[in-house]
Parts: C-alpha cells; sequence; structure tokens
C-alpha cells in the first residue's frame, strides 16, 4: 500500500518508556492483573487511528515521507486512561455541602434530608439541555487533561423522563459511553421507591435503552433495596442492557449476590464488602469497581482491594467523579490511591485503569492496550519511568494525550 492509500500516519518516536498490560485477555486477574509489557527507548506508530506497531526503536523500520513525528524524548507512554464509573452529566455543584461536611454533616444526613443526590437533580433539571450539555463538555475537557481518553457517564441527576433523555444525549454527544442511571434516588415527586420505578420503567425504559449501553443502580438504604433494584435491573436487561451496580457503598445489602445472579457486568464501590462478598465475587465474571477518590472524599473505609486481587477477583478502578461524594475527576490520583492506600501494586492499578475498565465497558478487544490493532488510545507522561503516574500525586504529569491517533490536548498547546 502506498502512503497516500494508507492515510494519515504518527508515529511517536524515542520514548523514554512504553507500558502496556501484557497479552491480549480481558479482564486481567491474578499475577496477570501485575503483568506489564515494559519497552524501554520505544516508538509507537500509528495509521489510520489504530496502532500499526509499537516496541524498540532498534526494530522501526524506514517509513517513508508521509509520518508526522512526535518527539517523545523523556516522555513514558501509557494506554489512553479509561475512565469507566463517572457522574460527569451534572449541572451545578455542592461545594455549600462539601463546607457543611467539614462542620459534621454526614453525607447520609444530607442526603435524608433532600440534599445531596437531590440538590444536584434540581440543578439538573433548571439547567436545560443545552446547560446541560455545555456543564458536560467543561466536564469532559478535564477528564481529556487529566488523560482519560474513553469515559463512561451516567444520568442519574434528572429522575424526570426528559432530563434523563437529555442526559443520555449530551454524554453521547460529548463522546462519552452512557449508563442510564435511572434508579439512582427517588425523586420529591414519587410517594415511594416502587412508585417512582413503576413511571420510569414505563415512561423511560424504552427511549433510555435506545440511547444507553448499560443500565446502573444504587442499591442502599434510603435509595432501593434488593428486591427494587432486581426489579429495575431485569427490566432493563430485558430492553437489551447491559448491566452495572452501585453496590456495598455504605451497607452490604446483597449487591454482590444480585450483579452475579443476573451476569452484571460489574458491581461498583465496596467500601463496605466482607470476606464472604470478596469469595463471590473471586469466583464470579463480574468486575469489581474500586473507586478510592470517594472514599477519601467521603472519610471512608476503603475497598478491600488487596483481599480481593489475591483471590482472584476481576478488578477496576474508576474516578465516580460527581459533584458530592468524589468531586475528581483525576484517573492519575486514583492510580495513586490505589498503590498508598488500596495496596496494589503500580502496574495492579495501571491495568485496572486501562484494560480491566474496558472491559466493564465492553471495549476490551478495542482499548486499554498498546499493540498493533488496537485504538490509538495513547498518554504521554511527563516522566522517564510510567510508574509516575501513580508515584508522583497530584502532579502535573500529562505531556500529551492522542485519541484515535490525534493530539487532543498537550501541554505544549495551551
Ligand atoms: O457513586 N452513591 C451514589 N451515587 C454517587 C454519588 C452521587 C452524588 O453524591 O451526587 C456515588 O458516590
Ligand atoms: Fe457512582
Amino acid at each position: 500500500m502506498s502512503d497516500s492509500v494508507r492515510g494519515r500516519r504518527l508515529l511517536v518516536r524515542d520514548l523514554a518508556q512504553l507500558a502496556t498490560p501484557s497479552g491480549t485477555e480481558a479482564p486481567l486477574r491474578g499475577a496477570a492483573l501485575g503483568s506489564l509489557d515494559v519497552v524501554e527507548g520505544a516508538y509507537i506508530l500509528c495509521e489510520d487511528g489504530r496502532i500499526a506497531a509499537a516496541g524498540p526503536m532498534s526494530d522501526l523500520g524506514t517509513l517513508g515521507d508521509e509520518v508526522e513525528e512526535l518527539d517523545g524524548r523523556g516522555l513514558s507512554a501509557v494506554p489512553g486512561l479509561v475512565d469507566c464509573h463517572t457522574h460527569a452529566c451534572f449541572a451545578g455543584d455542592r461545594v455549600d455541602e462539601f463546607e457543611l461536611r467539614a462542620t459534621g454533616a454526614s453525607y447520609e444526613e444530607l442526603h435524608a434530608a433532600g440534599g445531596g443526590i437531590l440538590a444536584t437533580v434540581r440543578a439538573t433539571r433548571a439547567a436545560g439541555e443545552a446547560g446541560l450539555a455545555e456543564a458536560l463538555r467543561r466536564h469532559r475537557r478535564w477528564m481529556r487533561r487529566a488523560g482519560a481518553t474513553t469515559f463512561e457517564a451516567k444520568s442519574g441527576y434528572g429522575l424526570d423522563r426528559e432530563t434523563e433523555l437529555a442526559s443520555l444525549r449530551a454524554i453521547r454527544e460529548a463522546g462519552g459511553i452512557p449508563t442510564w442511571l435511572g434508579a439512582h434516588a427517588v425523586p420529591p415527586e414519587f410517594a415511594d421507591a416502587d412508585a417512582y420505578l413503576d413511571f420510569a420503567l414505563a415512561e423511560v425504559l424504552s427511549e433510555a435503552a435506545e440511547l444507553a449501553v448499560a443500565a446502573d443502580v444504587f442499591l442502599e438504604d434510603g435509595a432501593f433495596d434488593v428486591d427494587q433494584a432486581r426489579r429495575y435491573l431485569e427490566a432493563c436487561r430485558a430492553a437489551g442492557l447491559a448491566l452495572r451496580v452501585h453496590g456495598d457503598q455504605f451497607t452490604e445489602l446483597g449487591a454482590i449476590p444480585l450483579a452475579i445472579e443476573l451476569g452484571a457486568r460489574s458491581v461498583d464501590h465496596l467500601e463496605a464488602t466482607g470476606d464472604d462478598g470478596v469469595r463471590a465475587l473471586a469466583a464470579s465474571d463480574v468486575v469489581g469497581v474500586l473507586l478510592p477518590t470517594s472514599a477519601l472524599f467521603l472519610g471512608r473505609p476503603m475497598p478491600p482491594a488487596r483481599a480481593l486481587a489475591d483471590s482472584g477477583a476481576a478488578i477496576a478502578l474508576a474516578t465516580d467523579f460527581n459533584p458530592g461524594s468524589a468531586f475528581c475527576e483525576n484517573l492519575a490520583i486514583v492510580s495513586s490511591l490505589a498503590v498508598t492506600q488500596l495496596r496494589l501494586t503500580p502496574a495492579e492499578a495501571l491495568s485496572a485503569c486501562t484494560i480491566n475498565a474496558a472491559q466493564v465497558l465492553g471495549r476490551a478487544g478495542e482499548i486499554g492496550r498498546i499493540a498493533p490493532g488496537y485504538v490509538a488510545d495513547l498518554v504521554l507522561l511527563d516522566a522517564t519511568d510510567w510508574r509516575y503516574l501513580s508515584y508522583h500525586l497530584g502532579a502535573d504529569l500529562i505531556a500529551t494525550v492522542i485519541e484515535a491517533g490525534n493530539v487532543t490536548w498537550s501541554r505544549d498547546l495551551e
């Protein structure tokens, strides 16, 4: 094939290091979770938005003229980060509640008093579709410059037909992978959770299923109980949606057995998960999504990540980015907490927010690795050792973000 037929080519050359999850499997678990290929002095060749080749500079042949080159000296490359759990589609903020929590109010008390999630529901409904889309685009810019090349985002701050569907549309338009979190909280116009679910399943589900990839439910005291969660998820599965569960955040109410019973892709949070839950998850195909910024932000116990990893569970990491429990869109900070608080290794943390996060989104064959055939989503770190991703806490580390072979953010262009 001639260069002109071959289309656009980008060569990232002379990288100090390249690090990627090894092999071709997903999800990675057990010893494979911490197994990376690390190449010193590396190149990555992108063609037509995909990775054509990657390896040591000594293997790089002659490429001809029509190749754009990017100088990787002093930088290391990792796969574009995959944020598989965010609530990025919201308007307003909860900085007042944040201050109240500092003076003693708990997250659960604020929720019970009509604040918390319902405060963001009021702001999101009031924003209108254009305002909401603009807010999401702003949040997407924050995520991109923090290295996320793929993001999932949930609805769940509308809880009426119009705003839930507007949220899912906005997420698609912003390039995100939409999840219908139609069962996030019970809005004030309904007497109870069952009455709200009657409405959501009858009036919203069929259109939400056209827009979303997955459905999610907040299984927790004060939100939805296990029978209500089962009812919601079974209806969503019948409509063709993959399933996710917010479970064991504050209370162990049977989220893991339910997720396994229904064949969910993931159960997310797990701060309150005990030994039986760890064993059950490890013996299943459900991915445990760990959200250490949420535990940190709320001053809650961290999830039992080491026990999960050691018992062979498939785990992923995500930000949970939202205005209440985790106002942080930064997966590098999540990786750092994964090492210092969850006691994962830097390699386990990298796999958990790349290939295993891709698995949660049903995209593991396409994203989450630097290997031929994968989408050319890359993050170049301003460090000669890729482990700085988790080591250099809170640093300004991201030098360049590449999506499908195009530079979408660069510190040099700021
Ligand atoms: O995952 N726990 C439920 N939902 C979100 C928080 C949403 C909010 O506080 O606005 C979470 O932590
Ligand atoms: Fe969440």
